[in-house]
């Protein structure tokens, strides 16, 4: 008998064929039983009689939600049943059964949220936490496969860190060897600047952290991000960059995790149009487009979730706003030559009030307006020398920018809150499971 995954039986109509999963749900109704098995690749519904199979009848009969099994049946193509096919059951086998008095947790009905997220470790087995995990894997591979076919090379950006990249309210310090303290890193981004200069163009990806003492529903204190940096680069070549990898992104999403969208009831009509071009706007015009919906915001102010869903509700796609005021950006912002009190960098909102889901831009090049910077800042010098070096030895124009994975993937699946597209979400108040 083939051994095959629920999410390929529409290949195996008509054919007997082994399923290996778990019991998700389980129907009695006299001599029949609908059980609905799931496998990680998506679920079925199967069918036994207690006259065709006496012997599956009476194994399934009462078995409890969550038990392990390996079931033999037949594929039959059927309208009604959700995803289309039906496995009619001819042999199960139980792996392991869940004890009849120490039931699955996570019953077929509504749970609160605290209760779901304390039993995160099961929580992910459910139709919809699977569908999630699955798109937001191949939201991955996808950016992968942008940044490689742009040229982008893959280098990896320490955890450890020796200082702060942005700002230095949001560190997590970590008592290092002996007496030396380190922070977890916020951003790759002083990384990729140097092996930009050693490699040409590059990017990272991995988990940064930070000590977010809002609680919000787009704020995780261990998040991860994409890090592209290119030498020679400038403003308008990320700009261009950021809206080429979120329109693959979200392209290839919705080509290839049709099923996930749907078992997640994404309005997928809301995606259809992520393509490039995304619109530009300057700071001054978003000041302007606030001012005129009656938002209070005056130049010189950084915007918040109100201000991102309202500057972003106008477009079908996501928006970039650019050249910020170099006051409310980080110290690495090069400044606009035309106008030096702006800062060339841009953020990128996403649509339906999923806000900020890309920040960068191009970054300081001279050593000495750097080193000012940083004594502005009151950062470290001593922390900084390996990069001010890049400013000394072959210092060039470059620009590069972090995507926030999990806004996102938050974006693309519709979901209410970050915590649910990362598998087990770290936030304020929660490290369990
Ligand atoms: O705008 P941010 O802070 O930019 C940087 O860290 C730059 N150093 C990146 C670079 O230029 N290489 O963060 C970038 C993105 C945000 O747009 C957002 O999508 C995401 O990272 N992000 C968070 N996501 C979840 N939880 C948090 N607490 C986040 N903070 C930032
Ligand atoms: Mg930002």
């Amino acid at each position: 008998m083939p051994i095959v995954t629920i999410e390929s039986v529409g290949k195996y109509d008509g054919q007997e064929v082994t399923l290996r999963g778990w019991l998700y749900n389980l129907r009695e109704a006299g001599k029949l039983l609908f059980p609905i098995f799931r496998d990680g690749t998506g679920t079925i519904q199967g069918v036994v009689s207690l006259k065709d199979q006496p012997a599956a009848f009476e194994t399934l009969r009462g078995l409890t939600q969550e038990s392990s099994v390996i079931v033999t049946g037949k594929i039959h193509a059927d309208k009604r049943a959700p995803g289309g096919y039906e496995l009619q059951i001819t042999a199960i086998e139980v792996v392991q059964r869940v004890p009849d008095d120490s039931p699955y947790p996570i019953q077929l009905k509504e749970h609160g949220v605290d209760f779901l997220l304390d039993h995160r470790h099961l929580w992910i087995r459910t139709p919809r936490q699977a569908a999630i995990l699955r798109i937001r894997a191949q939201a991955v591979r996808a950016a992968h496969e942008y940044m490689d076919s742009e040229g982008y090379i893959l280098t990896e950006a320490p955890i450890f860190t020796p200082a702060a990249c942005e700002g230095t309210t949001t560190l997590f310090e970590v008592q290092y060897i002996d007496d030396e303290k380190a922070y977890l890193t916020q951003s790759g981004q002083l990384y990729v600047e140097a092996t930009a200069m050693a490699l040409g163009k590059v990017y990272t990806f991995g988990p940064t952290f930070r000590a977010e003492k809002s609680k919000t529903r787009r704020h995780l204190t261990e998040f991860w991000m994409l890090e592209p940096e290119a030498a020679f680069a400038h403003l308008e070549d990320m700009m261009a960059l950021g809206e080429g990898l979120v329109s693959h992104v979200v392209q290839s999403v919705l080509k290839n995790r049709v099923r996930e969208l749907e078992t997640i009831g994404r309005d997928t009509s809301k995606l259809a149009n992520v393509k490039t071009p995304f619109p530009r706007i300057t700071y001054d015009e978003a000041i302007q487009i606030l001012q005129q919906r009656g938002n209070p915001a005056k130049w010189g102010d950084d915007f918040g979730g109100d201000e991102e869903t309202i500057l972003s509700s106008s477009y079908d796609r996501p928006v970039m706003v650019h050249r910020y005021p170099a006051a409310i950006k980080a110290f690495y912002m090069q400044p606009d030559p035309v106008r030096p009190d702006l800062a060339l960098g841009f953020d990128m909102l996403a649509p339906e009030g999923y806000g900020e889901i890309i920040g960068g831009g191009e970054r300081v090049a001279d050593y000495d307006l750097l080193l000012k910077r940083l004594r502005e800042n009151n950062l470290p010098e001593q922390a900084f020398s390996w990069y001010l070096d890049l400013r000394k030895y072959g210092g060039v124009p470059h620009a590069g920018f972090g995507l926030g994975l999990e806004r996102t993937v938050a974006w693309i699946c519709g979901t209410e809150h970050i915590r649910e597209v990362i598998p087990f979400p770290r936030m304020i108040y929660r490290v369990y499971p």
